[in-house]
């Protein structure tokens, strides 16, 4: 008869893996936008061991826990973690356990995301309709309340369990404030530092062209290089600008603080956005909350902050980012809303003093609909939405976007017979888009129509401009 062991083991046989701990797997490194010969190389176990862990109907359903075990590790986690012994846990108590939500979340914005993009002839309302059913549904499924999470978080002794059971970030980026350098605290195997970056992550070793391989890049040619790259691209990441810290974790769901955002708040805070007396600020598309947080953190006179955003994962790393950012602010009141576009926003008595918003910027072109189910930065359609319900969300609204969906936003502004003001310098910066390096017909049209800039001798071979505006 077999013995088992603590966590489902056979003694000196492996671990079963379940259908669930499968769908982690995967979903896991989905996530982290690994595939299957990635993840392969990065816990060195072969491709076809970690084809038959995933797929759901394969015969073997016992693996070895060394094999695991390295599986766990690429993606800095344990072995009870990737089992989901720990949440089954933690689910018992009263706790708003980070992790597990995170996990529940991405399920269901990994959902939601194609939504937009699949129904892109279906009319608005519909796409609203299939959004909010589908939303409240895959909660309901799930157990999960938001109005509760919402409600926990203003007990005190909730959530500061929350906060103090945040994930140990396995990497922490400081951003100097004038952006001149990067570190990336790879504790305890060291720092590395990047010099006058050109992105929050400077790397060019995957552009599709082998010129830029005569260039160094400042990651990958450190030693320390493939340890942090496998540190950003599979565990929670800590990025701390001018003293105010960010939980990230990369995946398609959560766009990371990076030199748009950088920039961005370079030119509101030459306009005034830190010392006006603005009280409320809204923030939409809110990703990890950064503008939000920044302006109720830099701004004196800020007394309430919303962050919208339509998926889940914003809504928790938002929440999370707040609380681990508010400290004695405690008179500024705290309010998240989840809603495709700006819906969920409508119901406002007066407008917020401030509105910021970073929209995704790639054109969805003919020819090329595929663009818009792969990737979380395609689609304009965020952009012309605030611009034409600007004058309602806010008095004053911050807006920030390419050179490449500058046609959208002119149609929009005309239609809604209002300006857009170019506020600080216009920034050319490098355009480096991993699921786009297979798509050169798509590169070649940004090229000759959207003004999306080649340069065969430089590091990034890519370039677009990118500005803030003031909507007036
Ligand atoms: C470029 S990211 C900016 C994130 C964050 N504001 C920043 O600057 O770091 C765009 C954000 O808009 C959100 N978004 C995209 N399309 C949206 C839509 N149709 N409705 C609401 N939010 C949307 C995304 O989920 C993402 O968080």
């Amino acid at each position: 008869m077999e013995t088992k062991g603590k966590n489902g083991k056979v003694a000196g046989r492996g671990t079963i893996v379940t259908l669930e701990m499968k769908k982690r797997i995967r979903s896991l490194r989905h996530s982290a936008n690994l595939s299957i010969e990635c993840l392969a190389d990065k816990a060195t176990v072969s491709e076809k061991t970690l084809k038959k862990i995933e797929n759901p109907k394969s015969k073997q359903k016992r693996f070895d826990d060394d094999t695991l075990i390295k599986i766990a590790k690429a993606f800095n986690m344990s072995l009870d973690s990737l089992q989901g012994k720990q949440n089954q846990v933690e689910q018992k108590s009263w706790a708003i356990n980070f992790e597990l939500l995170a996990e529940q979340f991405r399920e269901i914005d990994r959902m939601l995301l194609p939504l937009i993009r699949d129904h892109k002839h279906a009319n608005k309302s519909l796409i609203e309709h299939a959004y909010l059913g589908l939303l409240s549904q895959s909660l309901q499924e799930r157990k999960i309340y938001i109005e509760q999470i919402d409600r926990g978080m203003r007990d005190s002794i909730k959530r500061n369990a929350f906060i103090g059971g945040l994930p140990k970030p396995g990497l922490v980026i400081e951003v100097s404030e004038d952006f001149e350098e990067i570190s990336y605290n790879c504790n305890p195997d060291g720092i590395l530092t990047v010099k006058s970056p050109q992105l929050l992550w400077d790397c060019h070793c995957d552009t599709p062209s082998t010129k830029q391989n005569d260039f160094k890049c400042p990651i990958h040619s450190h030693s320390l290089g493939e340890e942090v790259d496998r540190r950003f691209s599979t565990g929670y990441v800590l990025i701390r600008y001018q003293g105010i810290e960010f939980y990230w974790r990369s995946g398609q769901e959560l766009w990371p603080p990076s030199i748009d955002s950088f920039y961005m708040i370079d030119a509101m805070e030459a306009d005034g956005l830190f010392k006006k007396r603005y009280n409320s600020v809204l923030d939409i598309g809110s990703g990890t909350g950064f503008w939000g947080i920044m302006a109720a953190s830099c701004n004196p006179y800020i007394t309430e902050i919303t962050l919208s955003d339509w998926l889940l994962t914003p809504y928790l790393y938002g929440t999370a980012n707040w609380f681990l950012n508010r400290n004695n602010r405690e008179h500024i009141s705290f309010k998240t809303n989840t809603g495709l576009f700006t819906g969920g926003l409508d119901s406002l008595v007066k407008p917020h003093d401030i509105a910021i918003c970073n929209p995704p910027y790639l054109p969805l072109l003919d020819g090329f609909d595929e663009i818009g189910l792969e990737s979380t930065v395609a689609g304009t359609d965020l952009l012309t939405n605030v611009i034409m319900r600007s004058k309602t969300l806010a008095n004053r609204t911050y807006l920030q976007f390419s050179n490449l969906s500058q046609p959208e936003a002119q149609v929009a502004q005309k239609k809604a017979g209002l300006k857009l003001r170019p506020i600080g310098k216009e920034r050319l910066v490098p355009f480096r888009l991993r699921i786009l390096w297979e798509r050169s017909g798509y590169l070649n049209v940004l090229i000759k129509e959207r003004g999306l800039i080649e340069k065969k001798n430089s590091r990034h071979r890519f370039w677009h401009k990118l500005q803030t505006y003031v909507i007036e």
